[in-house]
């Protein structure tokens, strides 16, 4: 097969940031996906409806004149946030999912949830209204291995709240562990997770050996080899539960490439070449489409895209950018350390 068309994807989860780095990032998305899940840890956080609808106006106003692309607006879920104020703003349209960052689990999140009791009344009224509640699944606890921190969200956070609240829909962000593959497909329809690319192309080696390499940081950490197969495996199966969400997170060179590092890694640009290339590996090219561009709006009750996007192979390797420019700095572009041979156009 040399060219593939899909319908026009979409990322269940993104990271766009604010002022030059939104204005040098976003054009790389909305040139290849019509919607996406933007999130809310902006310093200061994006916790009210009000808020949200400023961020989308900002987001709106550096979209490239003539790209099609709907930002999905997210809530960052704190112990004050006021129930009411979710549902108007789900009810105006405004707001697709609240975002449950653990305090303390990764970028931005010192704002996030101590005590899951303190937003029992927000989570309740979620669920009764529809409102997916996009999950950051670490604990904090310094006690718990960075590498077992998923898993162990997974018993200790995530069931006692699906048995609390089995109606309240939950999307497993980036997952990152064969436990969290596991963990989603025994649950019902009510329960989906996002998989970014980076975790279907590299394990914790990539990170660690032979040096440190703060780009191929992000949090969850990327873990080892037979979690990335899991992912991989669920990623190009056509499952329904597991969709898209790239989790690009862009921070720039100098706050990466220091003593104590950012996490996130940016991958907006090659996402869809580097992901047909890992489908093409899995002999699942036909599988794409589904994880990219249909399985995420089935679950989050929207329809799929009427556009189409194509992707063409090459024998040649395509040569991404290695770096964006913003503003005075610049955003080192994800390396998938593999050849890449398919690139977006016909
Ligand atoms: C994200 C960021 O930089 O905002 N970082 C990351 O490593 N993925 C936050 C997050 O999604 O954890
Ligand atoms: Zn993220």
């Amino acid at each position: 097969m040399t060219t593939l068309t899909i319908r026009r994807p979409d990322d269940w989860h993104l990271h766009l940031r604010d002022g030059d780095v939104l204005e040098g990032v976003l054009p790389h998305t909305s040139r290849n996906f019509a919607r996406a899940i933007i999130m809310p840890n902006l310093v200061p956080p994006v916790v009210t409806t009000a808020q949200a609808a400023a961020y989308r106006d900002r987001i709106l106003k550096a979209l490239p004149k003539g790209d099609d692309f709907t930002p999905l607006m997210t809530l960052y879920l704190t112990e004050t946030t006021d129930p009411a104020d979710v549902e108007a703003g789900f009810r105006d349209g405004l707001i697709t999912a609240v975002k449950l960052y653990p305090a303390g689990a990764t970028t931005n999140s010192q704002s996030g949830v101590r005590d899951l009791a303190k937003v029992h009344s927000v989570l309740e009224k979620m669920a009764e209204i529809g409102l997916p509640l996009c999950v950051h699944g670490e604990v904090t606890d310094p006690a718990i291995d960075i590498f077992d921190r998923e898993a162990v969200f997974l018993e200790t956070v995530l069931a006692p709240l699906r048995e609390r609240l089995p109606g309240l829909r939950v999307v497993l962000e980036h997952v990152t562990t064969e436990n969290g593959v596991d963990y989603v497909k025994a649950q019902d329809k009510n329960v989906g997770a996002t998989i970014t690319t980076h975790h279907l192309m590299i394990n914790r080696n990539a990170i660690l050996a032979g040096g440190i390499r703060p780009h191929y940081y992000c949090l969850p950490v990327a873990k080892r080899e037979k979690h990335r197969l899991a992912l991989r495996a669920a990623a190009t199966s056509g499952d329904a539960r597991f969709f898209l969400g790239t989790d690009s997170a862009p921070h720039i060179d100098p706050l990466k490439e220091t003593a104590c590092g950012c996490a996130g890694i940016f991958t907006s640009i090659n996402t869809m070449a580097c992901l047909a290339e890992v489908f093409e590996q899995e002999n699942a090219l036909d599988k794409l489409e589904a994880f990219a561009s249909l399985n995420g709006p089935a679950f989050y009750g929207l329809p799929a895209n009427e556009a189409t996007l194509t992707l063409t192979r090459q024998d040649e390797p395509v040569v991404f950018p290695r770096k964006v420019a913003v503003g005075q700095d610049e955003v080192t572009v994800f390396d998938p350390m593999i050849p890449i041979h398919w690139n977006v156009g016909s």
